[in-house]
This record gives C-alpha cells, structure tokens and sequence, in this order.
C-alpha cells in the first residue's frame, strides 16, 4: 500500500515530503506509522515562527491557544517568535465519542482583554472546522483589532464547515493522528512526532 505522503504548505508553492521515518521501537506496538517526524516538524514550526514575526512585527499580539493539543507545538513555537507578545491559554473539550467531534464545552476561560488586540488562535488541529469556528465567533465577539488563526495541521478532506487557517504547519490525509501534543482518549500526547495509530487501537476502547 502506498503510504500517504504529506504536503507542507509553505508561503508559495506545495512541496511533496515522503512521510519518512520509523517507528521507535516503544511506540511500535500501538503506533502504525509515522507520519510528520520531528525533524520535519521543528523545522516548520521555525518557518512559521519566522512568517509570524513578520506578520506581526509592531503589533498588540495575543496568542490564544487552546488547551490540551497545542501545547508541544506552543513551547516549540514560542521559543523561535522574537516578539513582543503575552499568551493566554483558552480551554476547550470536545465531549465526543471515541475519533468524532462531539459538543464544545469551554474548561478555561479567557482572562485577559481582546479588545482592540492582535490577537491569534492556535489549535492542534483542524477537522471538521466546527471547533475553529466556535472558539473563532467566540472571540470576535470580544473586538479584538484583528484575529488570526493558526493550526499545526489540517485536514481538508473532513471539513464541515467552510472555514480555513492563515497559517499551516501541514496538510494531513484523512487519517486519526496522535503524538505532539494530539491525542487519543487523552492518551499519545507525548510521542516526540504526529503518527497515525493503528486501528486495533480505538476498537480496544
Ligand atoms: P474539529 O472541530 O472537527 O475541526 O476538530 C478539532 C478538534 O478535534 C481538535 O482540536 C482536536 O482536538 C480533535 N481532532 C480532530 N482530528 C483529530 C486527530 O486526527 N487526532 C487527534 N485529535 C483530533
Ligand atoms: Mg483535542
């Protein structure tokens, strides 16, 4: 079977990179394969960093980003953003079954001010598109200058709701990803790179 490649979404043209990469033996029993290494993934969390500080050079930034899958993603990205900027985490759990999206339910609110800020959103990841869109409406209605989102992947094939990011760390098949701060039932958020699990996995759960 041809492995799925991914494509890296860069500021101009698409690239195609071999999902590389083995399985580290602790992982093998329950990962399938390894989809973004992490290699590839410091790599473009430095790009992103880089188009970021440009973006928002001279601006009010606040980072929201939500809890719990963006938080490898967060401290690789912060330590490469040479901006001024304040960083204000904002819970939200999906209360769904098993791989699907389910009810959004918010955990952590916002503390600080949006108003009249520059303000970003980070997710982990983006499905169906109905969790950016609600944390997205969510924060609006708070008048920020300008909002901006951000995820570190995305996956296009699933979306429900005709919503995309300003900035993307991969394009990603149809494929239920863990690893790099992306779980399963809250598990694989450790795994140093984004793999995808086997399926015998979610069918024991
Ligand atoms: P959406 O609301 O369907 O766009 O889903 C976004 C949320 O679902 C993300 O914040 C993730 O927590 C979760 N999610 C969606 N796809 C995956 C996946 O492949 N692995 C792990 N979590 C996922
Ligand atoms: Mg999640």
């Amino acid at each position: 079977m041809p492995r799925p490649g991914i494509t890296v979404r860069g500021t101009g043209a698409r690239s195609r990179v071999a999902a590389a990469g083995r399985v580290p033996p602790r992982w093998r029993g329950e990962v399938e394969r390894v989809l973004i290494t992490e290699e590839q993934i410091a790599q473009r969390v430095r790009q992103l960093a880089r188009r970021l500080e440009r973006d928002f050079k001279g601006r009010d930034l606040i980072i929201v980003p939500l809890l719990t899958g963006t938080v490898m993603f967060m401290a690789d990205l912060l330590r490469h953003l040479a901006l001024p900027l304040r960083i204000d985490f904002m819970g939200v759990s999906s209360y769904g079954a098993g791989t699907e999206s389910g009810e959004l339910v918010f955990t952590k609110e916002l503390r600080m001010e949006l108003r009249s800020r520059d303000v970003l959103l980070v997710d982990d990841i983006l499905d169906t598109g109905r969790t950016l869109k609600r944390v997205s409406e969510k924060l609006r209605s708070l008048k920020p200058r300008s909002l901006k989102t951000c995820v570190l992947l995305d996956k296009k094939a699933r979306r429900v709701e005709p919503i995309e990011a300003d900035y993307v760390g991969f394009e990603i098949p149809d494929a239920f990803v863990v690893g790099y701060g992306l779980d399963f039932a809250e598990r694989y958020r450790n795994l140093p790179f984004v793999g995808v699990l086997k399926p015998e996995m979610y069918r024991a759960s």
